[in-house]
C-alpha cells in the first residue's frame, strides 16, 4: 500500500507541474480526485482490506487526495499569475491584426416601408401621428359612425379587453382620424402607421396583428381628385414608377362615397399569382370621410371636406419583397429577418 501511494503521489505530482493550462489541470483533477479517479479507486479498495490495515489505509488515501488538492490550487495560481503578467507584457498581441467584427442588426421590413412612406409622405406636408394600441370603443367604432349595434362593427372580428366591452384592441388606424381632428385646427394632412388586432382565423394572408397606415387629408374643397393624385404619389413612390389604378365602390361607415382602390400589377402584364391572374391588386380601401365624422372630430362639414385611407402596410410588405406568408413577418424567426 505505502509503495503504491509513493508512486501515485510522484506521478500526480509531475503531472500537476506539467499542466500547461486549465484544460489540462482538469484532466489531471479528473484523474486524480474525479469521482473514478486514483482516490476514489483506493477508497473503493479499503472494504476488502483486512481489518487491521483499513485504518491505516484511509488516511493514506486521505493524505494523499489533501496533497493533490494543494498541489492542484497552487498550480491554478501559478497559472494565473503566468497569464496576467503575459498580457500585461503584451506578448502574443498583434495590433496589425483586423478586430473582431460587431454584429450587425438590420431593419426589419415592415420598419423599412414604414420609414420609405413616412419620407414620403412628410415631403408632401403630411404630419406622421401616432395613437394608442389599446383604445376605447368610442374612438373605434361609435366617432366613425359606427353605432353599437351596426351590423358593420362585424366587419372587425374585435378583442375586448374588458367585459363591457368599453376598452378594445383597436382594430383598425382609423380611430386616430378623431383624435387627430380634435388635436390639429384645419386644414391639415396626416398619416398614421401603427399595429392594429383583429380576432382573425390565421392564415398565409390573414394575421391577428398586423399593420396599417392611416392617411388622412382636411381642406377646403378636398375632393376625389385630390384622393386619386394622393394614391397615385403614393404608388410611385413605392413603386418607383406611374401604375395605374381604379376605383370601386366600397363600403364603410366612416367615409362617402367609399372606395375600394386597385393597382395595375405591378409584377405582370397579363395575370400571375401576385394578383390572381386578375391583372389588378386590391390595394387599399380609401373614400371622402363621412359628415358624421367630421362632426365628432369638431370640423365644421360645412366649411371643411377632407380624404381618408387605410392601407394595409403588412400587405404592402409581403408585396414589395414576394413574401408569401404573413405570419413571417411577426414570427420572430431569424432566418427570414437576416434576409433584409
Ligand atoms: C379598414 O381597416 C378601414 N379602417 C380602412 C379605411 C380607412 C377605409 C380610411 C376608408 C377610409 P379593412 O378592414 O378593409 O379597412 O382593412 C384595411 C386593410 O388592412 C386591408 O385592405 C388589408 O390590406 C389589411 N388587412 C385587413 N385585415 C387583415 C389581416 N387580418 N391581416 C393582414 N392585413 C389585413
Amino acid at each position: 500500500m505505502e509503495t503504491s501511494l509513493e508512486t501515485l503521489e510522484a506521478e500526480f505530482v509531475a503531472r500537476i507541474a506539467a499542466a500547461a493550462d486549465e484544460e489540462a489541470l482538469r484532466a489531471v483533477e479528473r484523474d486524480a480526485v474525479g469521482k473514478s479517479g486514483a482516490i476514489a479507486r483506493l477508497l473503493a479498495e479499503i472494504p476488502g482490506l483486512p481489518p487491521e490495515r483499513r485504518r491505516e489505509a484511509g488516511q493514506g488515501a486521505n493524505r494523499l487526495k489533501a496533497k493533490f488538492l494543494e498541489s492542484l490550487a497552487a498550480a491554478r495560481q501559478s497559472l494565473a499569475a503566468a497569464e496576467l503578467e503575459c498580457e500585461r507584457s503584451g506578448a502574443g498581441f498583434d495590433p496589425t491584426l483586423p478586430p473582431p467584427l460587431p454584429r450587425r442588426g438590420s431593419l426589419h421590413p415592415l420598419t423599412r416601408v414604414q420609414r420609405e412612406l413616412e419620407d414620403l409622405f412628410t415631403s408632401m406636408g403630411y404630419t406622421v401621428l401616432d395613437g394608442p394600441e389599446v383604445e376605447t370603443d368610442y374612438y373605434n367604432f361609435e366617432a366613425l359612425n359606427i353605432p353599437a349595434d351596426h351590423p358593420a362593427r362585424d366587419m372587425q372580428d374585435t378583442f375586448h379587453c374588458e367585459p363591457d366591452g368599453h376598452l378594445v384592441m383597436r382594430t383598425h388606424t382609423s380611430p386616430v382620424q378623431v383624435r387627430a381632428m380634435e388635436r390639429l385646427s384645419p386644414p391639415f394632412r396626416a398619416i398614421v402607421p401603427g399595429k392594429v388586432f383583429r380576432q382573425e382565423t390565421v392564415d398565409a394572408s390573414h394575421d391577428h396583428t398586423f399593420h396599417q397606415m392611416e392617411g388622412l387629408v382636411v381642406g377646403k374643397g378636398i375632393s376625389v381628385g385630390h384622393l386619386i393624385g394622393a394614391m397615385k404619389t403614393l404608388l410611385r413612390g413605392i413603386f418607383r414608377r406611374e401604375i395605374e389604378i381604379r376605383l370601386r365602390p366600397g363600403y364603410f361607415p366612416f367615409v362617402e362615397p367609399g372606395f375600394e382602390l386597385d393597382a395595375r400589377c405591378p409584377f405582370c402584364d397579363d395575370g400571375c399569382s401576385v394578383c390572381k391572374r386578375t391583372t389588378w391588386i386590391e390595394l387599399l380601401p380609401c373614400g371622402m370621410v363621412h359628415p358624421n365624422v367630421l362632426r365628432a372630430g369638431g370640423i365644421d362639414p360645412e366649411e371643411w371636406t377632407g380624404f381618408a385611407f387605410g392601407l394595409g402596410l403588412s400587405r404592402l410588405v409581403m408585396l414589395r419583397y414576394g413574401i408569401d406568408d404573413i405570419r413571417l413577418l411577426l414570427g420572430g424567426d431569424l432566418r427570414f429577418l437576416e434576409q433584409f
